[in-house]
């Protein structure tokens, strides 16, 4: 593991801190990593997920453009940083984030791709390409899925992106399986060969629906054909994983590198932990919610996320748990459910996070060697298929513009030691926008 300040074990000491480096090929190894999310992987989600173990985040697709002409504004009290487009934020992360966090674009376009890359670089480890997502808004105009019949364009922008960018910048790319073995391989041939240092491949076809069993199955010879190139890339899974012990079983039986979780993640974001939150409304939710105030992320962004949430209880019956949830349906602003969450001790909640951020040590996901006969791969291939779902179809992945006003607390050390915080200019109003991805 190459990261300086690597995932901690949960409930072991830290080691002293490192200094903070930057990712390499190896950083994208024997991780469990949490899946770029349109407005599910929000700032608060990601810390979340960082702070229960998840290796490295990856922040929701934006498109070139739409960071191209952001304003980035600091925020001085809390340290979030917010890419302020005309009437919202873009892209909103914080430097405790920075050291493991892959910004994702979606681009048809090598020149623009490096623009927009270069605009939040300083802010980001790597930059991944979405290779992936199938709906119409994104493939009209040539991004995402439709970059998986254009070869050339999708391999001329991750040349680009590599030869551009600063090289402890990685660069990598999401793709889906084609409908062919054969097709898929040619076309990871080629992806590899443009220098990139990971590859994630979204183990359903362009045209499976999300509620269709991922084709897990299919990886290992993907997998194994990279290995057979020589090449030193990690290569990660994508599809149905349900959290860290599950990864063990994805990893075990297609051969990835790492394995990356999206819907498990989005319905409980503590999934990377060994021992995931149960009884969310009092051990997520209120904690959840107090960190989403502090850091000004935009109500009905934490209010979808809160929605999403699910998990097994224990302790709380079903009507309390639906009683706190329509609670926080009805809300129309944090203020509203104070009742819910007690005081609004954010700073404290935000503290948590970077002392479980700054304690992480390496927990590699590791398995023991993969099956070869038929009768360990099957019970390895055997899971429950994932529940049906609907697609949130995410209005907003906007986030506040400003600062807050709220009461604040020091900045913790590392993060003003890793970036240089500046005042912030006046705020501008809010205003939701709606954008949607599904890769
Ligand atoms: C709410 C939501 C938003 C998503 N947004 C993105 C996105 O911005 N970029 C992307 O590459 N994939 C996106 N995806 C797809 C996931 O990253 C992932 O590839 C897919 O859900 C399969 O993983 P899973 O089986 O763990 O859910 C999104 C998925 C969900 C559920």
């Amino acid at each position: 593991m190459s990261r300086s300040t690597p995932p901690a074990l949960e409930g072991e000491r830290a080691p002293k801190r490192q200094k903070l480096g930057h990712l390499t090929h190896d950083s994208f190894k024997n991780g469990v990593f949490l899946a770029p999310m349109v407005r599910s992987g929000a700032l608060p989600t990601r810390l979340t997920a960082l702070k229960h173990g998840a290796s490295l985040v990856w922040g929701p697709e934006i498109v070139d453009k739409a960071i191209l002409h952001t304003e980035r504004v600091v925020d001085p009290h809390t340290g979030v940083v917010s890419y302020h487009g005309k009437t919202r934020a873009i892209f909103t992360t914080h430097p405790i984030e920075k050291p493991y966090l892959i910004y994702q674009i979606g681009s048809a376009s090598p020149e623009l791709a490096v623009q927009a890359a270069k605009s939040v670089v300083r802010d980001v480890s790597g930059i991944d390409l979405n290779c992936g997502c199938p709906k119409p808004f994104s493939t009209h105009s040539g991004m995402g899925a439709a970059l998986l019949t254009n070869p050339d364009l999708l391999c001329a922008i991750l040349t680009a992106l590599r030869r551009e960018l600063p090289p402890e910048i990685t660069v990598s790319a999401k793709i889906r399986l084609l409908p062919t073995q054969e097709e898929t391989k040619k076309l990871v041939e080629r992806i590899i060969r443009t220098g990139v240092s990971a590859l994630t491949v979204h183990c359903r076809t362009r045209n499976m629906r999300q509620r269709e069993a991922a084709l897990v199955n299919r990886l290992r010879e993907i997998v194994e054909f990279v290995q057979g190139l020589g090449v030193d890339i990690a290569i990660i899974e994508n599809g149905d994983c349900k959290g860290w012990e599950d990864a063990r079983r994805v990893k075990r039986l297609t051969g990835a590198s790492s394995v990356m979780i999206a819907t498990a993640a989005e319905a409980n974001p503590t999934c990377f932990s060994s021992t995931p939150l149960m009884d969310i409304e009092t051990t997520l939710i209120p904690s959840y919610l107090r960190l989403s105030r502090y850091l000004n992320n935009h109500w009905a962004l934490t209010k979808f996320c809160v929605s999403q949430f699910k998990a097994p209880r224990t302790e709380r019956s079903k009507t309390e748990a639906h009683r706190f949830k329509t609670h926080i349906v009805a809300a129309k602003e944090y203020d509203g459910l104070t009742e819910l969450v007690g005081e609004w001790t954010g700073e404290k909640d935000f503290a948590d996070i970077v002392s479980a951020i700054e304690a992480r040590r390496p927990r590699p996901l590791t398995v023991d060697a993969m099956p070869t006969d038929p009768d360990a791969l099957e019970e390895a291939r055997l899971t429950s298929t994932p529940p049906v779902r609907p697609n949130p179809e995410p209005p907003t992945s906007c986030a506040p513009l400003g600062p807050s006003t709220r009461s604040r607390m020091p900045l913790p050390a590392v993060i003003t030691g890793s970036d240089a915080i500046t005042p912030s200019p006046t705020p501008k109003a809010v205003s939701p926008f709606s954008v949607s991805r599904r890769s």
